[in-house]
């Protein structure tokens, strides 16, 4: 059978907060004929088998006149990110039929590339007995990626140092939790439900953990952390900064990896202590892993081990077929679920 279902998501409105799905996000239903589509030498096509979801793809449904780091999504197309896919049909003798592909990949069941148009390909994926395949688009990639460089490269943690982490059940936090334990670290760490809090506190051994939903973060800090913080993992800004802030030592480094509280609030305040700056000479820095990808394998390597030696855990939270993929965007910028938000589209 040729006849395929080849139903999509598009991107339909920029959402004024929070993407409401049927009015900024759709779901369409199309279909496609394998042996219809005609492919020229160097084309193939590509069927879904995971999608990730990330914060950053709010930070996509803009205005493309807003320029940044990364381009808006095209408004009537379908929304994109980091992808894996297999190639079920080629005349590109490269990437042959079986092959596992990973690249930015349309939210969408089947994709025919056509070879002026393949840089949307990023690698080869090559399975790793042992690990899961999702694991590409998040333990040993983007999440991994996040987590060393900004502990390492912009951090720079040693062993003693106390460090509070925010959104640290999520895919990044959880790795920066852990990483941070096993570099002798002193953790403290905040989620928003008494689930992600015994799953910090129990499963990665966080020294403290909390509900920053029902104990506001100036107060827990001030409980937790006696004697202050040295580094803080901000995936989250907003109140949670700026308690933060309030609760450094002098010289603490502020590793600035995200700012999730903002991404559907236009007009909240930011932190009012931002002299704390200066006269605690802290050092607050912003990172995007694109400008480290020189360290991309290193740090992939570094994980495989990792995890191979059952010294790293990692939680995923995957929601199946593309007509729940939506539900599970919007379910991962809310924190509804617990660990890194995936689609598994097909196995
Ligand atoms: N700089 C870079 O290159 C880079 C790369 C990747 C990711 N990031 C950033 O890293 C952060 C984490 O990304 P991730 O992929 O690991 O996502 P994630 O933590 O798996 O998912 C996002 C989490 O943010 C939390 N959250 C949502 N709204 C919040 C609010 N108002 N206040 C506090 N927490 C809130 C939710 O968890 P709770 O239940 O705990 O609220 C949610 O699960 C994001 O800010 C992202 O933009 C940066």
């Amino acid at each position: 059978m040729s006849q395929l279902s080849n139903n999509a998501v598009l991107f339909n409105n920029i959402p004024e907060s929070m993407p409401v799905k049927g009015k900024d996000l759709v779901f369409v239903q199309q279909s496609f004929d394998l042996n219809q589509i005609l492919l020229n030498p160097g084309d193939f096509v590509l069927q879904t088998l995971y999608l990730s979801l990330d914060p950053f793809m709010r930070f996509r449904m803009r205005d493309p006149k807003v320029k940044s780091y990364v381009d808006a999504f095209e408004l009537g197309k379908p929304v994109i990110n980091l992808g894996i896919g297999r190639v079920i049909k080629s005349e590109n003798s490269q990437y042959p039929i079986g092959v596992l592909l990973e690249g930015i990949l349309p939210f969408q069941e089947y994709i025919t590339v056509v070879s002026n148009n393949s840089n949307c390909i990023r690698s080869v994926v090559k399975e790793i007995p042992g690990i899961p395949l999702s694991a590409y688009l998040g333990l040993l990639g983007v999440s991994c990626w996040t987590a060393f460089i900004g502990l390492y490269d912009i951090g720079r943690i040693k062993s003693g140092e106390t460090i509070f982490v925010s959104a640290a059940s999520g895919a990044v936090g959880q790795l920066v939790v852990q990483l941070a334990k096993l570099e002798g670290l002193r953790v403290i760490a905040s989620a928003g439900s008494a689930e992600k809090v015994e799953f910090l506190k129990n499963e990665l051994g966080c020294d403290e953990a909390f509900n920053y939903k029902q104990e506001q973060p100036r107060v827990a800090l001030k409980k937790y952390c006696p004697n202050g913080l040295d580094v803080f993992f901000d995936n989250v800004g907003g109140a949670t900064l700026e308690a933060a802030l309030s609760m450094a030592n002098d010289h603490a480094r502020f590793i600035e990896c995200g700012m999730i509280s903002q991404y559907n609030s236009s007009g909240l305040p930011g932190p009012r202590n931002l002299t704390l700056i200066v006269t605690k000479r802290i050092r607050m820095e912003g990172f995007i892993i694109s400008d480290h990808k020189h360290k991309f394998k290193e740090y992939t390597n570094k994980m495989i081990q990792l995890v191979l030696d059952r010294r790293i855990v990692f939680k995923e939270h995957v929601s199946y077929g593309i007509e729940n993929a939506i539900d599970g965007l919007i379910g991962m910028l809310k924190g509804d679920k617990l660990g890194k938000a995936l689609v598994k589209l097909a196995d």
